[in-house]
C-alpha cells in the first residue's frame, strides 16, 4: 500500500500527505472550471473596454456589429439593466456614460461563438469626450489623504512613545525609502463566468470565485434580488490569489449580458490581457522606514509611513504598515498609511495584501540596520524579539520566529557566512546569501455552517459552501472531518463550492482551514453526541446535524500569527546585472499542518511567487494613456521553472491550542511574505549594492 492509500483507511488522517482527492479528475479533464460546465445552448460574450482613462462616451455606433451573422445582442450603457445603488462604484457599471479609468467596461457583444463576439466587438465605433487624467503615484503628491481604516478593518495609523526623540538620541539610525511596484494577480484559470437567468427571475452563475457566498452576497443586491435568488456554483477554481475574492465587474457584466438573451446562458471568460485591467491588482507602495538602535543593537524606534494608490471609483487601502506593528520590540513606534485616489482601476487583494509588501521594506531595513550595528542579521532579529505583541500587549498564542531562524540557519549553512558584501566571485558572478522573516495573522471569518449526514450503511456526507482555489480544500476538509468523526477518510464524502450547500465564508486571508475546519469539527461533535443518544448506532432514517463556527474565546486573549524564516542565495552577473537565485529555504511555524503534501505546495507556491516578485514582476502603467502596457504573460514575466533553482520548504512541529480545535494556522499567504526581502538582502551581500525598489532588474546592479 502507498502512504496515500494507508491514509485513506486510517482514522486521524490529519497530517498525512494524502494526495488530492480531486487530483485524477483534474488531470483527466473531468473537474470543470467555470466556463467548462455543460450548459444548454450557450452564447458567448466579448466586452467593450474604454480606450481613454477619463471622460465620457460621446457615441457608440453598433450598426456594423449588428449586421454580423451570429450576433445575438449588443450591450451598451443605453440598454443595460439598471442596477440598485449599493455604493460600490467598481461594480455599478454601464449606469452612465462616464469613464473613470482606462479599460472600464462599456458593454459588449453576445454571439453564437466566441470568435463572432470578438470580431463584432472590434467593429463597434466608440467616440469619446476625453478629459485629463492622472495615474502617477508619488510620495510628494499634495492630495494624499488618510483613509478611515485599512484592509480589512485595521487602524490606519498607530503611535506609541516619541519616535522623533528616540531617533535623535539613538546610537545607530536608518532612514530609507523602499518601494514595490504595481503587480497583477495571474491565476492559471482566468476570471470566468457563465450567467443564466431563469423565467422566474433567478440568476445562476458558474463563476471562478474564491467564495460562492461572497459572490452571491455582492451580486444579489445589485440586481435587486434576495440572496437565495442568486445561485453560485464553483467546485474547482484554477487559482485566485485574492483577485477572485470579491466579485469584479466582469461578473456583473456577464449577468447583465444574460438579461439580453433570455433562456440562454452567457459564457464570459476574460482574456489574459483583459485581466490586467479590471480584476484588481496590488497597489504600488512607497515605504518610508526609520529605525533607531542602541550600541547593543536593541531597537528604540520603529517607524513606517506608507504611501499607496487607490481609485476614484472605490477605495482600497492596502494595510502595508500592519506587520511592522507586530514584528519587533521597540518602545517608540509609529505606522501610517496615506492614499492617492488616481484615475486607475481599483486595487484589491493579491496574495498577502499588506503583509507581502509590508515585509519587504522593514525586512530589508532590518538587514541594513544589522550591518550598521555590526551584527549578524539573525542575531539582530533575535535581540529585538518581543516578549508580547508590541501592538496589543497580548501574549502570542505561539511565536517561533527565533526557532525558525535558528533551524533555517542550521539547514542553510549560515554559520560560516562571511558578513562582508561584494567579495565572493565565481566566474562572472558575485555570490551572496540573505535572510528575512515571514509572518501572517491567523484569521477566522464569521458565519460558516456545515451539515453532516450519516446513514446506517456508515458513510458520512459533509456539506459546506467552502472553496478550493487550488489549495487542496477538497482533501484537507475531508481529512479534518474524518479526524473529528474518528472514521477513515474513505468513509467521508465532502461537498463544497455551491450555494446549494450551507453558508460559508470564502477563501481569503488564509482563513479557510481555520473557519471551515472549526465549523466541521463543531458539526462532527454534534453528530457524535446524537450518535451517543442513539446508543452508538445510526437509526434507519439516518442522522443529520448542522454545526457552526464556534466563538473562540482566546482571540481576545492572545495575539495569533504564523511565522517563518527565509534564506536565499543570490548570484549577480557582473557583466549583465542579472540576478539568479539558485537556492531558497523556508522554515515555517504555522501550527499543525493538515496535509503535508498540499501544505508544502502552499508554502512552496508562496515562495515561488515571492521570488517572482523579487526578480521580475512589475506592471508598467503608461502615464500618457493610463493602461498597463506589459499586459500579458509574454511581457509580465512570472517566474517559471527556468528561474527557480532549489526551493526547500519545511516547518517546525508547532502546537498551538488556542487558534482553533485543529491547532492549524493558515498557510496560503505566509510563504510569499519576506521572500523578496531575503533575495534583496542576498543580492546586497553578493554585490554591496543596496536596492530598495523592486523588482531587482539588471539595471539596478550596473
Ligand atoms: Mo487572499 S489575497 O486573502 O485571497
Amino acid at each position: 500500500m502507498t502512504t496515500a492509500e494507508e491514509a485513506l483507511l486510517r482514522p486521524n488522517a490529519i497530517g498525512t500527505p494524502l494526495v488530492r482527492l480531486e487530483g485524477s479528475d483534474k488531470v483527466t479533464g473531468t473537474a470543470p472550471y467555470a466556463v467548462e460546465h455543460p450548459v444548454d445552448n450557450p452564447t458567448h460574450f466579448h466586452p467593450l473596454q474604454s480606450r481613454i482613462a477619463v471622460g465620457r462616451v460621446h457615441s457608440i455606433d453598433t450598426s456594423a456589429a449588428h449586421a454580423e451573422p451570429g450576433v445575438l445582442a449588443i450591450l451598451t450603457p443605453d440598454n443595460a439593466p439598471r442596477l440598485a445603488s449599493t455604493g460600490n462604484g467598481e461594480l455599478e457599471i454601464l449606469q452612465s456614460d462616464e469613464i473613470a479609468y482606462r479599460g472600464q467596461f462599456l458593454g459588449g457583444v453576445i454571439a453564437e461563438t466566441p470568435e463572432i463576439a470578438r470580431h463584432a466587438a472590434s467593429l463597434i465605433r466608440l467616440e469619446y469626450e476625453q478629459r485629463s487624467h492622472d495615474v502617477k503615484l508619488r510620495a510628494d503628491r499634495g492630495d494624499l489623504y488618510k483613509p478611515e481604516q485599512v484592509n480589512p478593518t485595521f487602524e490606519t495609523d498607530t503611535a506609541q512613545g516619541d519616535v522623533d526623540g528616540a531617533l535623535a538620541s539613538a546610537a545607530v539610525t536608518l532612514d530609507a525609502t523602499y518601494s514595490t511596484p504595481m503587480e497583477h494577480n495571474n491565476p492559471m484559470e482566468p476570471h470566468a463566468t457563465i450567467a443564466c437567468w431563469t423565467d422566474d427571475g433567478e440568476l445562476t452563475l458558474y463563476d471562478s470565485t474564491q467564495g460562492v457566498y461572497w459572490t452571491q452576497g455582492t451580486v444579489a443586491p445589485l440586481f435587486g434580488l434576495e440572496q437565495q435568488q442568486v445561485h453560485v456554483i464553483s467546485p474547482h477554481v484554477g487559482g485566485g490569489f485574492g483577485s477572485k475574492g470579491i466579485p469584479h465587474p466582469n461578473v456583473v457584466l456577464a449577468a447583465m449580458a444574460a438579461r439580453l438573451v433570455p433562456g440562454r446562458p452567457v459564457k464570459f471568460p476574460l482574456t489574459r490581457q483583459q485581466m490586467f485591467s479590471v480584476v484588481g491588482y496590488r497597489t504600488p507602495t512607497i515605504q518610508h522606514v526609520r529605525l533607531g538602535a542602541d550600541e547593543q543593537g536593541r531597537l528604540s524606534a520603529i517607524a513606517q509611513d506608507v504611501v499607496e494608490q487607490s481609485s476614484k471609483v472605490k477605495e482600497f487601502a492596502e494595510q502595508t504598515a500592519v506587520p511592522a506593528r507586530t514584528m519587533y520590540a521597540a518602545p517608540h513606534r509609529r505606522t501610517s498609511h496615506r492614499l492617492a485616489a488616481l484615475d486607475v482601476p481599483v486595487p484589491s487583494w493579491m496574495r498577502a495584501p499588506g503583509e507581502c509588501p509590508g515585509m519587504f521594506g522593514p525586512e530589508v531595513a532590518m538587514d541594513e540596520m544589522a550591518l550598521a550595528c555590526g551584527l549578524d542579521p539573525i542575531e539582530f532579529r533575535v535581540r529585538n524579539e518581543p516578549e508580547t505583541d508590541p501592538e496589543s500587549g497580548l501574549p502570542f498564542s505561539s511565536r517561533n520566529l527565533v526557532a525558525c531562524l535558528h533551524e533555517g540557519a542550521r539547514r542553510f549553512g549560515w554559520h560560516d557566512r562571511d558578513p562582508d558584501p561584494g567579495v565572493r566571485r565565481r566566474g562572472d558572478w558575485l555570490v551572496g546569501t540573505g535572510v528575512a522573516a515571514s509572518t501572517y495573522p491567523v484569521f477566522a471569518m464569521p458565519g460558516s455552517q456545515a451539515t453532516i449526514r450519516t446513514t446506517p450503511e456508515g458513510r458520512y456526507t459533509v456539506l459546506i459552501g467552502a472553496s478550493d482555489i487550488g489549495t487542496g480544500t477538497w482533501t484537507t476538509l475531508t481529512q479534518i472531518a474524518a479526524d473529528a468523526l474518528e472514521v477513515p477518510v474513505s468513509e467521508v464524502d465532502l461537498e463544497i463550492g455551491s450555494t446549494t450547500l450551507p453558508t460559508a465564508s470564502g477563501a481569503g486571508g488564509s482563513s479557510g482551514i481555520n473557519s471551515w475546519g472549526s465549523t466541521i469539527v463543531d458539526a462532527a461533535r454534534r453528530l457524535r453526541t446524537r450518535l451517543d443518544e442513539h446508543g452508538g448506532t445510526v437509526p434507519s432514517e439516518g442522522i443529520e446535524v448542522t454545526g457552526e463556527i464556534p466563538e473562540n474565546p482566546y482571540t481576545s486573549q492572545y495575539a495569533m500569527y504564523s511565522f517563518g524564516a527565509q534564506f536565499a542565495e543570490a548570484w549577480v552577473n557582473t557583466d549583465t546585472g542579472e540576478v539568479s537565485v539558485p537556492r531558497l529555504l523556508g522554515i515555517f511555524a504555522a501550527g499543525r499542518i493538515i496535509n503535508a503534501r498540499t501544505g508544502r505546495s502552499q508554502l512552496l507556491g508562496g515562495m515561488t511567487m515571492g521570488l517572482s516578485m523579487a526578480l521580475h514582476e512589475e506592471s508598467v502603467l503608461d502615464p500618457q494613456f493610463g493602461h498597463v502596457v506589459n499586459h500579458d504573460l509574454a511581457e509580465y514575466h512570472i517566474a517559471t521553472n527556468a528561474d527557480i533553482g532549489s526551493i526547500e520548504v519545511d516547518w517546525l512541529d508547532e502546537h498551538d491550542p488556542y487558534v482553533n480545535p485543529m491547532g492549524a494556522k493558515g498557510i496560503g499567504e505566509l510563504g510569499i511574505t519576506g521572500t523578496a526581502a531575503a533575495v534583496t538582502n542576498a543580492a546586497h551581500h553578493a554585490t554591496g549594492i543596496r536596492v530598495r525598489d523592486l523588482p531587482l532588474s539588471p539595471d539596478k546592479f550596473l
